[in-house]
């Protein structure tokens, strides 16, 4: 007769074993990191051609999960965490945030009420309050914790519809006499506005792109043109409803004139969201205080944690100018909960449209409590030492030149050379791009991701492609950065003004 598979759990000694195991493990991936190469160069497929395709019948030992991690998966990663990685908005892991996660783990809690968990339900509150009162946002804001900001612009846009449409959340839209809503954000905007108007119904062609200026801020003599034209508009019913705002934009981290655009909202009743998704978490630098400014007259704005206050993936806030008008919309308690939902400070499944919630505000916790804001602003301002060094070497070395004005610690530039082009303007507003110009760049980045020796990402500003570099890891030093830039000249070299050749 074959074995019947074992009950329960892993007993505890083995457990233990187990757990000592995974430990070592974690601290000698961390101390091997910056051996590692930052991105596989595998081809779309590989990692699924090595393992088996069909789950397993029978139990397998913990030793060769772990094995097959190191063997497989670890190989397969592009290092987020390497501290030579320098893609998209670098976020980083840290002691206290894999400690934090950790700590999580068996705790495995459903956070949907307060009596499901009152402990994280109160922890959220807490640390939500935290943050709030580190990026100095007045009281009158609450927030909740989700997953990611286009979560949060998501559920903030709902309750903007409902505020514009009431009744929304009992009748929906259609079938009704109600205006074509529109909802505005500058050209440089991240992609969650269209998201979230596909998701609400109320339409992506809705949401229309308000051009940016010089400096990739929203231009609101634009924006003010543009509402006018709608409201004018000969078909009639248009409705403006919303204006996303954003303080630190994907590509350039430029931060809109969100003062000047809320004057704009007030006057047409419309919505403010601002998207500090990224740049929010600058505002704990005293000397980033410029960039609250117009905050409190918003009516929600999302800031995301993890990409700039150091808690580990997920962990986004939106607050919203008395959170109340976010739980008129959604709260809905079944009959199977009802029981749970008396009593409570606060029950977070009423403030959205996720019931089963992660205990995530654990890791915020640990994370904040282990480096202080001071120890976070420390970390920040190396950030933009290491930003401003970068921005020296561009702009001493003639074949290449800034692409858009450095705000926070995200550097937008190119290779314009071999030489550089005698006479040419070494600005960001140079005319119209050539192929050969974004090929090049845009062949650097691939060629430098490819190496496995560093990560960039690139964009386009103004139909130009341009090579980026996004801070946000502490493992990264100036030698670390040093060694980039020494490989981005090298490559650009091999480059040269040919569009196919690499200097391998
Ligand atoms: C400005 C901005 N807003 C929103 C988002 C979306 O963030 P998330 O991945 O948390 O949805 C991003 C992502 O990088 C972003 O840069």
């Amino acid at each position: 007769m074959q074995d019947q598979p074992q009950l329960g759990d892993t007993p505890p000694e083995i457990f233990r074993q187990q757990l000592h195991q995974l430990v070592d493990w974690i601290a000698d991936f961390r101390e091997g990191l910056d051996k590692l190469p930052v991105a596989p160069n595998d081809k779309p497929g590989t990692i699924r051609g090595a393992l088996p395709s069909e789950p397993p019948e029978n139990a397998e030992p913990f030793d060769k999960i772990l094995g097959d991690i190191n063997r497989l998966i670890v190989p397969g990663m592009v290092h987020w965490s390497h501290p030579m990685f320098l893609g998209y908005f670098g976020w980083t892991q840290t002691g206290p945030g894999i400690l934090g996660e950790i700590a999580t783990a068996p705790l495995n809690v459903n956070a949907m009420t307060w009596r499901t968990s009152p402990a994280a339900t109160e922890l959220e509150t807490l640390v939500v309050d935290w943050a709030r009162q580190m990026v100095r946002l007045p009281e009158k804001f609450g927030g909740v914790v989700y997953d990611t900001a286009s979560v949060g612009i998501m559920h903030a846009l709902a309750v903007a519809r409902e505020e514009a449409a009431p009744s929304t959340r009992k009748l929906g839209l259609t079938g009704r006499n109600l205006p074509r809503f529109r909802i505005y954000t500058s050209d440089q905007a991240h992609s969650s506005v269209e998201k979230a108007a596909i998701t609400l119904g109320l339409g992506e062609e809705n949401v229309q792109r308000v051009p940016s200026d010089s400096e990739f801020r929203m231009d609101v003599a634009a924006l003010r043109a543009m509402i006018e034209r709608d409201l004018a508009s000969r078909q009639g019913g248009i409705k403006p409803l919303a204006t996303v705002a954003t303080v630190g934009t994907t590509s350039t981290a430029s931060v809109d004139p969100v003062p000047e655009i809320a004057k704009i909202c007030r006057e047409n009743k419309m919505w403010l969201h601002v998207d500090a998704a990224y740049g929010g978490g600058f505002a704990i630098l005293p000397e980033y205080q410029w960039i609250t400014k117009g905050w409190s007259d918003a009516d929600s704005i999302v800031i995301n944690p993890h990409k700039t206050l150091f808690v580990p993936l997920d962990f986004s806030i939106l607050y919203v100018r008395d959170l109340e008008r976010l739980r008129r919309v959604f709260t809905l308690v079944p009959e199977y909960l009802r029981g749970d939902t008396i009593e409570a400070e606060k029950n977070y499944m009423d403030y959205g449209i996720q019931l089963g919630r992660r205990f995530r505000a654990l890791k915020a916790w640990v994370i904040w409590r282990s480096l202080g804001r001071a120890g976070m602003a420390a970390r920040l301002r190396e950030q933009m030492r290491l930003t401003n060094l970068l921005v020296d070497w561009i702009k001493a070395d003639k074949r290449f030149e800034l692409a858009a004005p450095v705000v926070m610690p995200v550097v937008c530039f190119r290779f314009i050379g071999r030489d550089g082009p005698p006479g040419r303007p070494r600005t960001s507003q140079r005319d119209v791009p050539t192929k050969a110009d974004a090929d090049i760049n845009s062949e650097i980045v691939e060629h430098i991701n490819a190496s496995g020796r560093a990560y960039l990402t690139q964009t386009k500003l103004r139909g130009r492609t341009v090579m980026r570099i996004g801070f946000g890891n502490i493992l990264t030093t100036e030698e670390h950065l040093r060694n980039v830039w020494e490989l981005i000249q090298k490559t650009a070299e091999g480059s040269g003004g040919s569009p196919n050749r690499h200097g391998d």
